[in-house]
């Protein structure tokens, strides 16, 4: 019997990307069986450049052609408009964040205006072009989901409008940022900035461009992403102010600071601040590891409610871009999209 297919075109096979393409090499046979689509690579894209397969090809190759580092001879070579030309398809954007994520909305209006929909993790397109973006979704009725790009593989986007669909959220408070936390708490313990940080990479969760996510620019995109999904807002990142950790950071004393994300409501008004905070003893924020993202929200109909993995990463945030492509590959098999 002829099974039912969508092909996926990944951008970016860094940790996430190579994460990503793990799952799908061992999860494939449970993902088709609980989307009713198998997942089909269709082409990639790395800085080498975009290659469109003239046949599937399986993950584990792509995999094994990236770290022999040659992607590019596994199809034919396209530029990247061409990458967005494949009409039903999904453009997966693991890709690192440009600055001011116009690359990135450039090749989200092509894909959709060809027909395609987006899963993304890179947050700059998001944080600096949300209402262009999503007006043309909508227009198009195309669909960008971006569960991963805020908190890992916590659930969160996809939680909170599946699962508290009759309530407004009114305050958000997390700690949705490892690396610069995570900085912090080993200053604090004695280590150089730099020692730090190449310990955060040791450990796969700082990125190859770090200063993003200690500078707290990535704090700062993320809570513009927050303010503009859970509270209904258009901002951009010109909206938000960053603070974050640096080589002149003097943590000695700074135990109880945490770079936070917090969004609260008051009548019309929405407060947005992403930045190192002095919390107060016994804040749940506080209890959270320094492996763990987590977040409270308070709701008007589902209570309070308190969320964190007790460890997070790239693998994590591969799963949950893996679960936007299910949910896509989900409403395609029933003809929604
Ligand atoms: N790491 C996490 O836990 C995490 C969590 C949430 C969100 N994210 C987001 O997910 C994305 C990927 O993160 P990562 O940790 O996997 O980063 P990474 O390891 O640095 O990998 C980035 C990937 O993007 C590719 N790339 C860079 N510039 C590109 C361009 N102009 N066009 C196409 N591809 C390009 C790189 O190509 P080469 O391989 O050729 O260098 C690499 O494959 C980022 O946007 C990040 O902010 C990451």
């Amino acid at each position: 019997m002829q099974r039912n297919s969508i092909s996926i075109y990944v951008q970016g096979i860094g940790s996430v990307g190579r994460n990503f393409l793990s799952i799908l090499a061992d999860e494939g046979k449970l993902i088709s069986e609980r989307t009713g689509m198998d997942i089909v690579l269709g082409g990639a894209t790395d800085r080498t450049g975009s290659v469109i397969f003239s046949k599937p090809v399986a993950p584990a190759d792509l995999l094994k052609a990236k770290l022999s580092g040659n992607i590019l001879s596994l199809g034919k070579e396209v530029t990247s408009r061409e990458m967005t030309e494949n009409e039903g398809g999904i453009l997966v954007d693991m890709s690192s964040a440009s600055r001011d994520g116009s690359r990135e909305l450039q090749m989200y209006l092509s894909a959709m205006k060809n027909g395609m929909d987006i899963v993304t993790a890179n947050k700059s397109p998001l944080a600096n072009h949300w209402k262009q973006i999503m007006d043309n979704a909508s227009a198009g009725r195309r669909m960008v989901l971006y569960e991963a790009t805020v908190a890992g593989g916590v659930p969160l986007f996809s939680l909170l409008g599946g699962s508290c669909g009759p309530s407004t959220v009114n305050e958000f408070r997390g700690i949705v940022s490892l690396t610069a936390n995570f900085v912090l708490k080993q200053m604090r313990e004695g280590k150089t900035f730099m020692d730090a940080v190449a310990e955060a990479q040791k450990r796969g969760i700082a990125e190859t461009n770090f200063r993003d996510d200690t500078d707290g620019l990535d704090g700062a995109r993320k809570t513009v992403i927050l303010a503009n999904a859970l509270f209904g807002k258009n901002m951009t990142l010109k909206d938000i102010k960053t603070s974050g950790v640096s080589e002149s950071t003097d943590a000695k004393g700074m135990d109880r600071y945490r770079l936070i994300a917090e969004i609260t409501r008051s009548g019309n008004e929405v407060h947005a601040f992403s930045g190192l905070r002095n919390l107060d003893d016994g804040d749940y924020l506080l209890s959270l590891g320094e492996m763990s993202l987590g977040y409270e929200v308070n709701t008007s109909r589902n209570g309070r409610l308190r969320i964190h993995s007790v460890s997070d990463g790239p693998g994590e945030t591969a799963a949950a871009v893996m679960n936007d492509v299910m949910l896509l590959a989900k409403e395609k098999f029933q003809g929604k999209c």
